[in-house]
């Protein structure tokens, strides 16, 4: 017999009481993953409601490094991860071992990781940065040096907006290098009136014809301007249903219906359903790298 999505979220609401859980999902989650979240932001509001809550289980909807965060923060908290295949190809780009060697070659250098990397990345790093606050860690050092990893278009965005010397890992996001500007530039001659947003993961060509360069969760806040009625979104298009459920009666335009992250995508009702009934697959991180990697994200969480 087929379960139906009612059924299944009433499964999750019960055991999630049972549980004393929280779920926390990503803005690029499925539509109906976003509807049975506690909180739905991005990766900095995500780790913001980790370090905050009093739940005892945090069943995290997103990607690995996200539920790795939540765990690094909150060791005393069973974390969840529905489906432990929903990776981040970026942050798969950059190891240990690959960024001790970069250190090497530019010593003096303080280093900022981008919070989509590994904990072991992070333990090798001074200060963590997301999206929504890249600027202003880097901006918060002392240093005028600065390795940068691992997203060099993150990156490159940053540059234009610093004096300091970024030292730039050539990562990049799979899905946000799908969004094209020819794309926007055919958008905007078909929508005048319409606002560009676009998230720093996009290629610099990108984020030119933009009038707004955000972060999932600023795309969110800036949505809700009285005066922004028409917006074309250059993100990942999960991120569509909140606008528009936020919004109703405004104009969203995904600048690309090919920008979709398939990792964000593994995670289901079925899967969040069975995760609560096994307590598992769960997210830990070993002691002597969640230290270190915590001094990074905390440097991070002090300076937001
Ligand atoms: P945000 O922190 O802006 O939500 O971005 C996370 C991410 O993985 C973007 O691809
Ligand atoms: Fe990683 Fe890109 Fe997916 Fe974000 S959208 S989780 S950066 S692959």
């Amino acid at each position: 017999m087929v379960t139906s999505n009612a059924e299944l979220i009433d499964k999750i609401t019960g055991l999630k009481r049972e549980r004393k859980a929280v779920i926390l999902t990503h803005n690029y989650q499925l539509a109906e993953i976003q509807d049975i979240a506690d909180f739905v932001g991005d990766s900095l509001g995500l780790s913001q409601s980790a370090a905050r809550t009093g739940a005892e289980v945090i069943v995290f909807c997103g990607v690995h490094f996200m539920a790795e965060t939540a765990a690094i923060l909150c060791p005393d908290k069973t974390v969840l991860l529905p489906d432990l295949n929903a990776g981040c190809p970026m942050a798969d780009m950059i190891t240990a071992d690959g960024l001790r060697r970069m250190k090497e070659e530019i010593p003096g250098a303080s280093v900022v990781c981008y919070v989509n990397t590994t904990a072991e990345v992070k333990a090798e790093s001074d200060i963590c940065c997301t999206s929504a606050n890249a600027v202003k860690v880097v901006e918060s050092l002392a240093n005028d040096d600065i390795i940068f990893v691992p997203d060099q278009y993150l990156g490159h965005y940053v540059q234009t907006k610093t004096a300091k010397r970024l030292h730039l890992w050539p990562g990049y996001c799979s899905t946000h290098v799908r969004i094209q500007p020819e794309d926007i530039l055919e958008l905007k001659k078909e929508y005048p009136r319409a606002r560009v947003m676009v998230h720093p993961e996009c290629r610099p060509e990108v984020i030119a014809l933009a009038d707004e360069v955000l972060s999932t969760g600023g795309m969110c806040t800036y949505a809700q301007r009285p005066e922004v009625t028409e917006m074309i979104v250059g993100t990942e298009i999960g991120i569509i249903h909140r606008l528009k459920k936020e919004n109703p009666g405004k104009r969203f335009i995904p600048v690309s219906e090919q920008a979709i992250c398939p990792n964000m995508k593994l995670i289901t009702l079925e899967k969040v359903l069975w995760s609560l009934e096994a307590m598992a697959p769960e997210v830990r991180v070993a002691e002597d790298i969640r230290l270190k990697a915590k001094a990074a994200v905390d440097r991070m969480l002090e300076v937001t």
